[in-house]
């Protein structure tokens, strides 16, 4: 589905910091300490597709999440909504981004509250979307047709359901609020194999038949590459490949990308060459290319220089050295 009207949400120079707590010693010395989760993260979010987000844990996918969906605010940079900036946003029209933009969570048993039946927490979201009385019913029935569950479930507890129908029913609820974003974080990642690929088509349909633009954060690639039809990879903190699957897939330019496609052990297909990163100590890199320490290419200039996206070919753009080279040697 292709969008008018320009991308639905553009992140541009993207920051966030935490401030980690002190020991006695840091804090009688006026030290403190920060870890950057995420570290200058600038792209378009098309609307009406699938954008895959994808990285190993710790890189900064749920903080960048956080901030998407309004409940973090960024250290710096700024998130744009149909070309207005959320810092701008106050009182209604905070109130209206943060129901158009909805989170569905990996942890379905402490996002569902575990006294409240299926019926209730379906039919407090329905309100909190301001239905009318007699619309509340068939509208819960509606969103349970939606996920692909039986109205039996309704009269049930969380606990009393599966994994996988505990994580349709956080799908509905977020639904309910007609959202125009879903941020899906991990989603799958506490599901059997077999249920993962179900909430993954379930997505897919979605996508199709309501035209929800979606995010789907996994630290698996093999989950995104099964329905995302653009793929952000990030590493510490930075976008370092991004584009179509057929780029980042088969034709992957980031040593970082290269390496986790070699992880993947099956439904991708394997390829010739394996490549592996190098192990590094816990900490930061101080300088450069974020990745070089566990880079098999890296360079002496790989310390210098933090390279920014640039276009690898046609919807494909990678941050590495490298790719600027082959671009200054064959200019396109
Ligand atoms: N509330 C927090 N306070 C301090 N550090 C945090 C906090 N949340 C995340 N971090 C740190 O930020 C980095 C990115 O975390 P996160 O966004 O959760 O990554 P991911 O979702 O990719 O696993 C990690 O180093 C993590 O330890
Ligand atoms: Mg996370």
């Amino acid at each position: 589905m292709k969008a008018d009207g320009g991308p639905l949400m553009q992140l541009k120079d993207l920051r966030k910091s935490y401030r980690l707590r002190r020991s006695l010693a840091e804090r009688m010395r006026g030290i403190n300490r920060t870890v950057t989760a995420v570290d200058g993260v600038s792209f378009a979010i098309p609307r009406g597709g699938i954008l895959g987000l994808v990285g190993e844990s710790g890189c900064g996918k749920s903080t960048l999440a956080q901030m998407i969906v309004g409940l973090l605010a960024p250290s710096r940079g700024e998130i744009e909504w149909n070309g207005i900036g959320l810092s701008t946003l106050s009182g209604d029209a905070r109130r209206v981004y943060r129901r158009g933009v909805q989170m569905v969570f990996q942890d379905t048993h402490s996002s569902l509250n575990p006294r409240k039946r299926i019926r209730v927490i379906l039919r407090e979201a329905v309100i909190a979307r301001g239905l009318s009385r007699s619309a509340i019913t068939p509208r819960v029935n509606e969103l349970l047709g939606q996920v692909g569950l039986d109205a039996q479930l309704l009269d049930r507890y969380p606990h009393e359901l599966s994994g996988g129908q505990r994580q349709r029913i956080g799908i509905a609820r977020a639904l309910a609020m007609e959202p125009s974003l879903l941020v899906a974080d991990e989603p799958v990642s506490s599901l059997d194999v077999s249920l993962q690929g179900q909430i993954i088509n379930l997505l897919r349909e979605l996508n199709e038949t309501l035209g929800l633009t979606i995010i789907l954060i996994s630290h698996d690639l093999a989950v995104v590459a099964r329905v995302c039809d653009q793929i952000a990879v990030m590493y510490a903190g930075r976008v370092v490949e991004r584009g179509t699957p057929d780029k980042v897939l088969t034709a992957p330019v980031h040593p970082y990308t290269q390496a986790l496609l070699d992880a993947v052990p099956r439904g991708l297909e394997r390829r010739g060459r394996q490549r592996t990163v190098l192990p590094v100590e816990a900490g930061e890199t101080p300088g450069g290319c974020h990745f070089r320490r566990r880079c098999i290419h890296a360079m002496p200039e790989c310390s210098d220089h933090d390279p920014e996206l640039e276009t690898a070919g046609s919807e494909h753009e990678a941050a590495c050295l490298l790719v600027r080279r082959l671009n200054q040697a064959s200019p396109k």
